[in-house]
């Protein structure tokens, strides 16, 4: 049996990949960082399934005791602070956990489990400010925010540490996917829970910032089959992985609305407070590399998605009531 250690277990990606890797008969162990409560609302369904260990990005010793107990056969380092907005309130802590706390694996992995194969959560949001389009693994970074700077050094170490001490270490460098598990932050799970209660009459308008910023949007689902696809490589290799299709975040907004027949003009207002410093315009993904070296292809279209998300509130909704 194959031994797998998820950081970020608790987020979006790490609960969809613990089901994955279960489903495929690993033993699968999730780091968790300490706290005073236990928010696992995402892995509940999976927590008699899984082991938890505890350990923190910013704590070596604690991340390298977890490896050297574990002794995994794959690392998939998805812990970070992933949200690009709060990268500009907190920068440091940004670059601690997602710049620096890359190194800490690393160094973790190289000391305690040298032969452990690891994946790195890389970003489309390296590619920020874009040189060329579509995106693909050869196009320069030109990150826009704390955020993409502390990916781009996450990507960078992680070619470093294979390249320095041939360790099998790959960067996934996914577009945007979302899910009914995204975190309410995030604009399309922003925008589907306001649907679900502006059609239940709990909410009557929903704040946005740029409405025209476009994404490269896919399903969370079928980016952890990718990360797990590029673990089993003869040799260790970076991918970019995303649909190839772009759409505004006001096209978002039509499709969500539209899903409940409403007309998102009547509800949307554009508030300042959501615009950000630096933007990120325009993502699209060329993921010609992935079809080929990985037999990897997106199954859920644009629509499909902005529906699955909105049914999805909705019923969390009337669920209580
Ligand atoms: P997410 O839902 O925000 O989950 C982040 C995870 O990181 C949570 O489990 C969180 O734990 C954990 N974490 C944060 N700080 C930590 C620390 N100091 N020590 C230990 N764990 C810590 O993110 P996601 O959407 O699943 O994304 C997974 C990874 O992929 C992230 O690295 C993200 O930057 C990257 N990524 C995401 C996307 C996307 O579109 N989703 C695209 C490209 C790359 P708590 O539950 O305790 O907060
Ligand atoms: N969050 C948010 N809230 N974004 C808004 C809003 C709003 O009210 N209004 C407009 N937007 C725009 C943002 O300006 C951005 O251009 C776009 O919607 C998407 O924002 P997010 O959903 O917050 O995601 P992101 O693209 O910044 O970052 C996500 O994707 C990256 C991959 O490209 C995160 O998951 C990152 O962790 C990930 O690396």
């Amino acid at each position: 049996m194959k031994t797998a250690l998820i950081t970020g277990i608790t987020g979006q990606d790490g609960s969809y990949l613990a089901e994955l890797l279960l489903a495929k008969g690993y033993r699968v162990v999730g780091v968790v960082r300490r706290s005073s409560t236990t928010p696992y609302e995402r892995i509940a369904h999976l927590v008699d399934r899984v082991e938890l260990v505890s350990a923190d990005l910013l704590d070596q010793t604690s991340l390298t005791d977890v490896v050297h107990e574990t002794q995994p056969h794959e690392i998939y380092n998805l812990a970070a602070q992933s949200f690009v907005q709060t990268s500009w309130t907190q920068p440091v802590l940004t670059g601690e956990f997602t710049a620096l706390g890359v190194t800490r694996m690393l160094e973790a992995m190289r000391k305690a489990a040298p032969k452990s194969r690891f994946y790195q959560a890389s970003s489309s949001e390296q590619f920020g400010k874009v040189i060329e389009t579509p995106q693909r693994e050869s196009t320069p970074f030109y990150p826009r925010s704390p955020y993409g700077v502390a990916k781009v050094y996450g990507h960078w170490i992680t070619v470093n540490y294979r390249e320095s001490f041939n360790l099998f270490a790959v960067s996934g460098i996914l577009f945007n996917h979302e899910s009914p598990r995204r975190g309410l932050e995030f604009v399309t799970r922003k925008i589907t829970d306001a649907v679900a209660r502006i059609k239940l009459g709990l909410q009557h308008e929903l704040r946005l910032g740029n409405l025209e910023a476009r994404r490269d949007w896919g399903f969370a689902g079928d980016y952890v089959d990718a990360m797990w696809r590029m673990l089993q490589l003869d040799e260790p290799d970076d991918f970019v992985i995303g649909t190839g299709e772009t759409y505004s975040v006001r096209e978002f907004c039509i499709a969500a609305f539209g899903a409940v027949d409403l007309d998102y003009r009547d509800y949307v207002r554009q508030d300042e407070k959501f615009f950000r410093p630096a933007e990120v315009d325009l993502l699209v993904a060329d993921p010609s590399k992935a079809e080929q070296k990985l037999g990897w292809t997106p199954t859920v279209p644009f629509a499909e998605l902005v529906r699955m998300m909105v049914a999805a509130d909705l019923a969390r909704y009337e669920r209580p009531r």
